[in-house]
């Protein structure tokens, strides 16, 4: 398959089936597909249908039994509680077989979900691949969630099991989880029948007898397990994402597209041989740590790095180059807001030259959008290619790319470059007309989507429908805004709805307003994304009074910032809101988000025709420049 980028991204698109075909001969199947694209029930695709594998055989087993028993699988490192634990092939097998065996004796097995609360230590990353061994369906839930919104989750993905830890480590603070997750099936209407709880040495759980199992008991007492074969088209997760609302949206994970199109990438995007060590310094409580700290380089047989720190703070701004150096990192995946973080730190690169990154010949960015300024930082710093690429929840693997281990292409700062092969993606206006290059629009895709991408939402094949397909018919609306230029680059502007990405976390600014309004207080509110210069986008709050409420507005807002932190999560990261007379609307009642984004942003506004009364503009105006945004008057 080897060629240079436009020769294999015209086969992909001229032949799909003969090119997701040859890329399926890398993955071992019990029983193999009849039909590589099903399209018989459009607009849902199905990929490889009538094919039975494993996703745990592909990533583990196989590599064991091809000989790779003592080839290092995952390096744990973790400056939080200063270990640094390798884990071969072999001892992965040992382990996640074990696990598997303990899932089944606690009553979880195949189609079964089962959910993950888990901070970043070895055990979460086996306890995922036992799902997969098994054919449970994992649904991962991010540390940093609230209590509600590990409820929602649960009641929406109604697990026969949860597997928890007793704390997360951020920075020098430990967080316990197990109040947390208490406190969650306290809310949820749904109750698992057992929990599995990983005692760290930092905090020791209380477990509720008949219930709350300890993991090494667990461990103890079970029985190694095999794989069971599953069905291409069976989930193999299921992972919540923010959308438009409070009501996060279930994106499914099928087992064959996923593990055809994540051992593809390995290889042909990021340039990683079977035997490199590969790092995605992400969480796996999102889908950049499912698809590239776990399933891809582990698929390809490669090794991973399951890092629990930050780029800062962990001890110092050279947390990321020693991790680089010491273990030897091949290419590096992480979020801007990452390297921003580095940068204001050292911003002279200081800490880069006290170690040897020789082997390290790839930076992969990705989860908000790269401004020019960081990726010129990290090129001048780092002096190798830094590889913007753009991707959501919703399709696991890139949208768009500069493919290194295809053929790379000049790098243009600012541009994901093009399109990865498998994806026709397109630029429309409201109308659903495609326009041409140099034109910003609507960036959606032609369907089918390539394999590796979600085939629906959780038990909600409508809800897929109307959020992504209906909008544009033929078309997956991505929700993002972009053009492209004229040598055929794309860029990736921002979103057109009401997400937002803070310190490359997925936020939905309506999930926060949902809390906002359960205030005694308020009458109405807006939350919109404001730019933030380290974390990309900071939300912030404009609250209308309900009539005669008075008082210290310093208490509200205190108030409000305790709400969405005790009901979201910190990584919310709200902490900013102002009390307006009223917020500026449409002439049919539809506040002017967008509108006011751009006033905080400091952009220059026209008010748009639609607006029931423009005046109100001014006082938003000298709001917002209260708290710091918009233009200075
Ligand atoms: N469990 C519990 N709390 C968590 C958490 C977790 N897993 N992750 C974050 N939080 C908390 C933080 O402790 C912080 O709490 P605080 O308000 O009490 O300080 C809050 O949520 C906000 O976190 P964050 O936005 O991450 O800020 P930070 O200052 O701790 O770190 C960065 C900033 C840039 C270093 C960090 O956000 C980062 O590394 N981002 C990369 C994101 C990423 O990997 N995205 C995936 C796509 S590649
Ligand atoms: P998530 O689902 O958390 O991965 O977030 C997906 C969203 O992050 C996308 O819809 C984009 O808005 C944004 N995003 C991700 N990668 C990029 C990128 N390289 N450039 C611009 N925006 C990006």
């Amino acid at each position: 398959m080897a060629g240079n980028y436009s020769t294999s991204y015209e086969e992909s698109i001229k032949n799909p089936d003969k090119f997701w075909d040859k890329a399926a001969q890398d993955i071992q199947w019990y029983k193999p597909y009849t039909k590589v694209l099903d399209d018989s029930r459009k607009p849902f695709y199905r990929w490889f249908t009538g094919g039975e594998l494993n996703t745990c055989y592909n990533a583990i087993d196989y590599h064991v039994e091809k000989g790779k028993k003592d080839q290092t699988a995952v390096i744990y490192d973790s400056p939080v509680t200063g270990t640094v634990r390798r884990i071969s092939y072999g001892e992965l097998l040992e382990l996640v077989s074990r696990f598997a065996g303990a899932l089944l004796s606690c009553g979880a097995g195949r189609g079964d979900t089962v959910i993950l609360y888990m901070p970043m230590i070895p055990e979460a990353l086996i306890a995922m691949l036992a799902c997969a061994r098994i054919g449970a369906i994992h649904s991962v839930v991010f540390g940093g969630f609230a209590p509600p919104e590990l409820a929602i989750r649960i009641d929406d993905a109604k697990p026969k099991l949860i597997i928890s830890a007793s704390c997360g480590i951020e920075g020098n603070k430990i967080i316990d989880y197990k109040p947390l997750l208490d406190k969650a099936l306290e809310l949820s209407r749904h109750k698992p029948a057992r929990c599995i709880v990983y005692q760290r040495k930092q905090a020791n759980a209380s477990l509720i007898p008949g219930r709350d199992l300890d993991w090494n008991t667990a461990m103890r007492d079970a029985k190694p397990a095999g794989c069971v074969p599953v069905k291409s088209t069976d989930p193999l997760y299921i992972l919540y994402t923010s959308g438009t609302t409070g009501m996060p949206k279930g994106v499914v994970r099928d087992n064959g597209g996923h593990a055809v199109a994540l051992k593809w990438s390995m290889k042909y995007i990021y340039d990683i041989e079977p035997g490199d060590l590969f790092w995605a310094a992400s969480d796996v409580g999102w889908v950049v740590g499912h698809s590239y700290i776990v399933y891809a380089p582990l698929l390809h047989g490669a090794a991973t790095v399951l890092y629990e720190g930050k780029p800062v703070g962990t001890p110092d701004p050279g947390a990321f180059w020693r991790v680089i150096s010491q273990h030897g990192v091949k290419a590096l995946f992480t979020a801007p807001t990452a390297f921003r973080a580095i940068k204001k730190e050292d911003p002279n690169g200081e800490y880069i030259r006290k170690y040897d990154l020789s082997g390290f010949k790839n930076l992969f960015l990705a989860g908000e959008r790269l401004d020019p300024d960081t990726h010129q930082w990290a090129s001048d710093m780092l002096k190798i290619p830094v590889v913007d690429h753009w991707w959501q929840t919703e399709t696991g693997w890139a949208i768009a790319a500069n493919c290194m281990g295809l053929e790379p292409l000049p790098i243009k700062p600012g541009s994901p470059t093009k399109p990865v092969p498998g994806y026709r993606v397109v630029i429309l206006d409201g109308e659903g007309k495609e326009l041409p290059n140099g034109t910003e629009g609507i960036v959606a895709l032609k369907l089918p989507l390539p394999p590796g991408t979600l085939p629906t939402l959780w038990n909600n094949d409508e809800k897929y429908k109307e959020s992504y397909l209906d909008m544009y018919p033929g078309y997956y609306f991505t929700g993002d805004g972009g053009y492209y230029d004229r040598d055929g680059y794309l860029y990736i502007m921002g979103r057109v709805d009401d997400v937002i990405n803070v310190a490359g976390h997925r936020l939905s600014t309506g999930a926060m307003e949902e809390v906002i309004a359960t205030h005694p207080d308020v009458a109405e509110c807006a939350v919109i994304g404001a730019a933030d210069s380290f974390k990309g986008q900071l939300p912030v709050g404009f609250v209308v009074l309900k009539a005669g409420v008075t008082g210290d507005q310093r208490d509200l807002v205190n108030d409000l910032v305790k709400m969405v932190r005790e009901q979201i999560g910190a990584l919310a990261c709200f902490k900013q809101a102002v009390v307006v007379k009223r917020l500026p609307k449409t002439r049919s009642g539809k506040i002017l988000r967008g509108t006011m984004r751009k006033m905080a942003d400091g952009e220059d506004v026209k008010p748009p025709s639609t607006i029931d009364d423009p005046a109100i503009l001014d006082e938003i105006k000298e709001s917002m420049s209260s708290i710091g945004y918009g233009k200075k008057a």
